[in-house]
């Protein structure tokens, strides 16, 4: 008789950040929940389709990549794809027990050309050189999570390590919507104010551009 395992939920709680760090199924790509609120896109999408969307708006792909957030590792994956390396940050090490069983994250763990750095992204880059990096992807939880993550003072940075003609993906959520409308705004005032050129909104992508 072959005995079946009982299907059993994905989760972690974390001591660090005090936050509920779970895995929920879609009808592909799973996507994370922290504390109930899911870290891709499942409205109308789902998490691999995505991720996609937001890779395409810096496409191509090259050189050395940042990926400011890690989450379940689907940006820094795709990206590595094409990419000769990409660093990718993650401040909370249960969002990596989520990821490590989760099948669609599993290459974050295997690819030689990812590398993992636990941190807080806003001190992490000051670790950084001048001009380290051809493309950014900043995916950072929503606004009222992680202002930080969407200051002027961490903007410079982005700025400082983009090479110049660089591209930096931002992430923000709808972009039509009342509150995404006004992060919209500020966001692409303070990177304009730091020196970014050409930051347009990639409303398909819920994000913007912009370019060094
Ligand atoms: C929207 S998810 C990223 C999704 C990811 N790009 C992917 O493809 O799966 C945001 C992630 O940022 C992490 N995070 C939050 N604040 C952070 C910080 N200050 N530095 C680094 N990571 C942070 C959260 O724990 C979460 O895993």
């Amino acid at each position: 008789m072959i005995e079946k395992s009982a299907p059993c939920k994905i989760q972690f709680f974390s001591e660090q950040t005090n936050q509920l760090y779970s895995l929920m199924p879609t009808r592909r790509a799973p996507t994370m929940l922290i504390s109930g609120i899911p870290m891709h896109r499942i409205k109308d999408t789902e998490p691999h389709t995505d991720t996609l969307e937001k890779i395409k708006t810096i496409a191509p792909i090259t050189g050395y990549v940042l990926d400011t957030a890690t989450g379940l590792g689907y940006t820094a994956i795709q990206a590595a794809q094409t990419a000769e390396h990409v660093t990718t940050i993650e401040l909370d090490p249960a969002a990596l027990e989520v990821a490590r069983l989760n099948p669609w994250s599993q290459s974050l763990f295997e690819n030689l050309k990812i590398t993992q750095v636990i941190g807080d992204s806003s001190e992490e880059i000051k670790k950084f050189g001048a001009n380290t990096f051809a493309r950014i992807i900043h995916d950072p939880p929503m606004f009222n999570l992680a202002g930080d993550l969407y200051s002027g003072e961490f903007y410079r940075h982005l700025f400082r390590v983009l090479q110049p003609r660089g591209r930096l993906f931002h992430y923000i959520g709808d972009l039509e919507s009342k509150s995404g409308r006004v992060v919209t705004k500020g966001v692409m005032r303070r990177l304009q104010e730091t020196g970014f050129k050409r930051v347009s909104p990639r409303p398909a992508a819920f994000g913007v551009i912009a370019f060094k």
